[in-house]
């Protein structure tokens, strides 16, 4: 029997979208047409998170509506912070900020997800970070504040401590550049989630355990661990031989739609040159060199380059958060990608439902239990 099985489903399309347009073989992305070294340039998060929802840049007065709601939507119901202080100390936010979502829809009738709820999710996201990060920490939850934008208000939230500007434009960039992107692993599970009509709380949820896997949004803190083990420059060529020999494959490095350099690996290579601690910067250079010759060297054919998590990592170091904060802060961005792949899937809907390829056994008898 012949079959179309495609292993990763690698070049499949099985959604249309008019969100953001990823072409690998040029290293460009887009959102709903505009580049993404632009955005990254010239708009805020907000901004973009506008742009995707209602398909167009907004204007000023548009803006600070949407600030205004975002600001409005951040506060959490009483039982779900009560939970985040309840978890245990030692879970991975990412598994916390999974189970906080997936708590904020325990007890809400089965509802279509629409805009409102979307950006209420949106906004809640940094706080349910924040709240299970302070409680973790044994330090009192911090109240967002309704005059800080998205950016500055969670690493308020984080520290108790008002970010530098330097430190809200690096992550204000960061949040831009991961808020969509394509077809991804954990977008694709939202979609299909939510092609089956369920809530928008089980499709976050399941985007979220998607995310957090090391091939996907998982890399960046194994990121800085390889850096940090790296240690010298010096050391970069003989502790990946190992790493090859062990069979182990290097972080932040390499990408299954970009077949040149992913444009927001370049975008946050410069800005970490600008805001990192010149030393790790340095480091962190020098181990991308390394990584990408012998890389080249090992496979020559696979054109692989640097992704989004390797910068991602030295960035989110360098505002102050800690290893295992990355991946959760990645879905704070996300969170802008999600819900609107969310909304498109069910404007034109139709289950997601592909089939398998049967490859076990044929046709057979059961035995009674004593002939077998
Ligand atoms: N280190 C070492 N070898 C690699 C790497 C890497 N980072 N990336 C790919 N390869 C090798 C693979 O071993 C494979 O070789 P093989 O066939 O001899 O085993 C070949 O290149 C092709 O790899 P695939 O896994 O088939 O490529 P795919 O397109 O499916 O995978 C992926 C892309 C998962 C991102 C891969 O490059 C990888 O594992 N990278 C490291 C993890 C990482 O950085 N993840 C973050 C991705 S960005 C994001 O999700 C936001």
């Amino acid at each position: 029997m012949s079959s179309n099985f495609v292993k990763g489903l690698e070049g499949l399309v099985v959604a249309q979208t008019a969100l953001s347009r990823v072409e690998g073989q040029m290293g460009r992305l887009t959102y709903r047409g505009y580049a993404i070294h632009d955005l990254a340039r010239q708009a805020t998060f907000e901004e973009i998170a506008y742009l995707f929802w209602q398909g167009e840049l907004p204007t000023r007065a548009q803006l600070d509506d949407l600030k205004m709601q975002l600001a409005h939507a951040r506060m959490v119901p009483p039982n779900v912070m009560q939970l985040a202080r309840q978890l245990p100390k030692e879970a991975d936010p990412s598994d916390a900020l999974r189970t906080l979502v997936s708590a904020l829809g325990a007890g809400k009738p089965l509802q279509k997800p629409d805009l409102s709820e979307a950006m209420m999710l949106t906004a809640q996201v940094p706080v349910l970070l924040a709240a299970f990060h302070r409680a973790r920490t044994g330090a009192e939850f911090i109240p967002p504040r309704g005059d800080l934008d998205h950016t500055a208000n969670y690493l308020y939230m984080l520290s108790g401590e008002m970010p530098t500007p330097a430190q809200s434009k690096a992550l204000n960039v960061y949040l831009i550049l991961l808020a969509d992107h394509g077809l991804n692993a954990s977008t694709f599970a939202a979609r299909v989630i939510a092609s089956t009509l369920t809530d928008l709380y089980a499709c976050i949820t399941g985007a979220l355990g998607a995310l957090k896997g090391p091939l996907h949004g998982g890399a960046p803190s194994r990121v800085i661990e390889m850096i940090e083990k790296i240690g010298t420059k010096e050391n970069a060529d003989a502790w990946m031989r190992e790493a090859f020999a062990r069979k182990e494959r290097l972080m932040g490095f390499g990408h299954r739609m970009y077949k040149a350099e992913d444009p927001r690996a370049e975008i946050l290579r410069e800005l970490a040159r600008e805001t990192a601690d010149p030393a790790l910067f340095d480091l962190a250079f020098n181990v991308e060199a390394t990584a990408l010759r012998l890389l080249h060297e090992s496979k020559p054919a696979e054109r692989i380059y640097t992704n989004v998590e390797f910068y991602s990592a030295v960035i989110l170091h360098s505002v102050g958060l800690p290893k295992d904060m990355f991946t959760p802060t990645f879905a704070v961005s996300r969170m802008v990608g999600y819900t609107a792949h969310i909304l498109e899937q069910l404007a034109d809907n139709r289950i997601m439902r592909p089939d398998a390829e049967y490859i076990g056994p044929a046709p057979r008898v059961v035995k009674k239990i004593e002939d077998r």
